[in-house]
């Protein structure tokens, strides 16, 4: 794992921005792989700014996002769907049909899951995937567990995830505890994979990740040290425990 340890936040972005310009520079019909979170707005803020200033075009490129709260629909403020369209779609050119975000209100997730996965591998696959990082090392919703799903599908929202994201919503009671996810598998077929994580809180997973050389699906994360090709991006304060 190539590590590009930033002074900010913003440079943190820049950072993720510019290789994004340089994948569709090289691949104008490139497919990418999306995240929410905290963390990528920064580098939506970023691309939106490039495709403005300097005509970053992304009229033939497709997208992927990783997962979606089950029982939200796309309209939905706390849905992903509505996050992607107001942090990025909207902004851009990308066509809107060529966008995609798992759908929460699917009746049958396993069917559903399977065609998300399809669909990708049809598009091409992904070329560049942007991932954020848990506090507890999950990466999409991959939670730490015995097993980890490979394909997409319906996971459970861990109570640490329900807990971190509890910001979002009027309550803790309000967030959704399941939801439609890629599965380990998916995100691994990326050709390249860029994960992002800023700030303290990041800190100890991330030291996790990358003092201890194995792969553990307690720390879902660690996967990642099997891809032949991540960068992770992280500002200093979330490296700030590797070293310690
Ligand atoms: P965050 O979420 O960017 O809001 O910290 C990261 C994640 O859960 O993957």
């Amino acid at each position: 794992m190539k590590t590009i340890v930033t002074k900010s936040y913003d440079e943190m972005s820049k950072t993720a921005a510019d290789m994004f310009e340089t994948e569709i520079g090289n691949n104008p019909e490139l497919v990418l792989g999306l995240a929410t979170g905290s963390t990528p707005i920064g580098t939506y803020k970023e691309l939106v700014r490039r495709h403005i200033e300097k005509g970053l075009d992304f009229s033939r490129t497709k997208s992927f996002n990783l997962d979606e709260y089950v029982g939200l629909s796309g309209d939905n403020p706390n849905s992903y769907r509505h996050f992607m369209n107001e942090h990025l779609f909207n902004h851009i050119n990308i066509e809107k049909e060529n966008t995609h975000v798992p759908d929460g209100l699917t009746e049958n997730p396993e069917a559903y899951g399977k065609k998300y996965d399809q669909m990708i591998l049809e598009s091409g696959g992904i070329g560049i995937q942007l991932l954020g990082i848990g506090s507890n090392g999950h990466i999409a919703f991959n939670e730490p567990d015995e097993e980890l799903p490979v394909e997409t599908g319906l996971v459970e929202l861990s109570e640490q995830t329900v807990e971190d994201n509890a910001r979002f919503f009027q309550s803790v009671e309000h967030v959704p505890t399941q939801a439609i996810s890629m599965g380990m598998g998916s995100i691994m077929k990326a050709e390249k994979i860029i994960i992002l994580a800023s700030g303290e809180g990041k800190s100890e997973v991330l030291s996790e990740l990358l003092n201890r050389g194995k792969v553990t699906s307690r720390i879902p994360a660690t996967f990642l040290l099997l891809h032949p090709d991540v960068t992770l991006i992280c500002d200093e304060e979330a490296y700030s425990g590797v070293n310690r």
